[in-house]
């Protein structure tokens, strides 16, 4: 018998990268790869890329200059380019960094086990296409292999938005909502193999319509047995229709966390990022979501110094940040981005852009803390995902999404624990099991 083959995968950017991850570590289990987390061990080094900000973008380059030298040891060894870098650069890839032998599209990934054969007898493979069929349909399920409990779900990808800033709608193309039966049936799946909680993943998840809305899937969902969390993200402010505000009161197993990014408080600005919402209408929304359910914990995206932004427009930001009091939040300096249409624009100063990104972290940051210890008292329920870092501990999450490390564990990994919370730090919060 030969050794099987390993498979190195590293991932950058958003869930759905991850979701993407273990479906081609899977993909490729067929082909006789098995993952690996040592870099030195691994015959094929897939990076998985992020293309959202030029940072990210850059990282791939570096990181493929650093990693080249393990050819020397290994000459078999393959390197690939997967995600919205792959998408975006496609062949530039292979210029800039000729020791890439494989880029593959988010779109192509079912695809991937003919590609490593092709790669393994040497050859350079490019697959960027954008097929209309559901990328992991054929891919055939492994065996029945444990799963941590709390999982990742891809039930929408692509987005037609087109927000002035973002490269999402060109990386990953237009809005497909895969079919309700097919994420009904990989929820059973991934049921059965010991998950307990599951985030309905897409780039703008709420315009989900793959035979029913969203609300609609979370209520199909509800009804699996032994399915006891539901959670989505990332969803746009435009999408959140009445049925999906009214699921949060009425389905128990829906989380009280959304994550509803507004990316500015200025309507000018909104209007420049095509955002086609206001900061009023947002607010109402906010409200009406409170209005269903009041403790639910909201998190939100911004960008600050996009384009024309004043430090008016940027005071209305803050302004908004102050009435919805985000338990999370995620800023972000903007970095234009090649062939969107703010890049053709003047840019804010890259001092004022980091002196507000400053100034909008600590705001936040004040108010996850204020939160945070609000929590100090109350009972809350963790879903255990894994031993801590203290003997002893153990690590989950609340139903707000904290990361709860719990003292006295007599917790079990896949519990739903009760417990006390007894301290609050800015990122976490410890419990007492009850
Ligand atoms: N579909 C999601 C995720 C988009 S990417 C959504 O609509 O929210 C995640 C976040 O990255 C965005 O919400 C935005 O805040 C940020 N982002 C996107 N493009 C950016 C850019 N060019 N510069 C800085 N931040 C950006
Ligand atoms: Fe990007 Fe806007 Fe689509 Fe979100 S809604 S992925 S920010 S274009
Ligand atoms: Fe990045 Fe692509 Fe996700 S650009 S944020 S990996 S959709």
């Amino acid at each position: 018998m030969t050794a099987p083959k390993k498979l190195f995968i590293k991932t950058y950017g958003c869930q759905m990268n991850v979701y993407d991850s273990e479906r081609m570590a899977e993909a490729l289990g067929g082909q006789g790869y098995e993952q690996t987390q040592v870099l030195e061990e691994a015959d094929m080094i897939l990076l998985n890329t992020c293309h959202i900000r030029e940072k990210a973008a850059e990282k791939v380059y570096s990181e493929l200059g650093r990693l080249k030298p393990l050819r020397d040891a290994k000459p078999d060894l393959k390197f690939g380019v997967a995600g919205c870098v792959a998408q975006a650069e496609g062949e530039e890839i292979m210029r800039r960094q000729p020791a890439v032998d494989l880029v593959v599209g988010p779109q192509s990934y079912h695809r991937l086990p003919e590609m490593a054969a092709k790669v393994e007898m040497g050859e350079a493979v490019l697959d960027t296409d954008f097929p209309a069929e559901d990328k992991f349909e054929h891919l055939e399920r492994r065996p029945k292999a444990r799963r941590a409990p709390a999982a990742f779900l891809t039930v929408q990808e692509g987005c037609d938005k087109f927000c002035a800033f973002c490269v999402v709608p060109y990386t990953r193309g237009a809005e497909v909502s895969r079919p309700a039966t097919r994420v009904l049936e990989e929820a059973r799946d991934l049921v059965e193999r010991g998950v307990r909680e599951v985030t309905l993943l897409g780039q703008n998840v709420n315009a989900y319509h793959g035979g029913m809305t969203l609300a609609g899937l979370i209520r199909e969902l509800a009804k699996v047995d032994g399915l006891e969390r539901i959670r989505y993200t990332t969803s746009h402010p435009n999408d959140m229709d009445d049925d999906l505000i009214n699921a949060h009161g009425e389905v128990d197993k829906l989380m009280p966390y959304l994550h509803l990014p507004v990316q500015s408080g200025s309507n000018h600005i909104l209007k420049r990022m095509n955002r086609s919402h206001t900061a009023e209408s947002y607010l109402k929304l906010i409200e009406r979501i409170r209005a269903v359910r009041p403790d639910i914990l909201m998190s939100g995206d911004f960008i600050v110094g996009f384009p024309e932004e004043t430090e008016a427009d940027f005071e209305a930001t803050m302004e908004l940040v102050r009435q919805v009091r985000y338990g999370y939040a995620y800023s972000f300096k903007y970095s234009a981005r090649p062939g969107t249409p703010a890049a053709e624009r003047k840019e804010v100063p890259a001092d004022v852009a980091d002196e507000r990104l400053q100034r909008l972290q600590a705001l936040i940051t004040q108010h996850q803390r204020e939160i945070q210890d609000n929590m100090v008292g109350r009972e809350l329920s963790v879903l255990v995902e894994k031993a801590g870092r203290k003997p002893g501990q153990m690590l989950g999450k609340s139903e707000y999404l904290h990361a709860v490390h719990i003292e006295d564990a007599q917790a079990r990994i896949g519990e739903i624990a009760r417990v006390r919370i007894v301290k609050g730090m800015t990122n976490s919060l410890t419990a007492r099991h009850l």
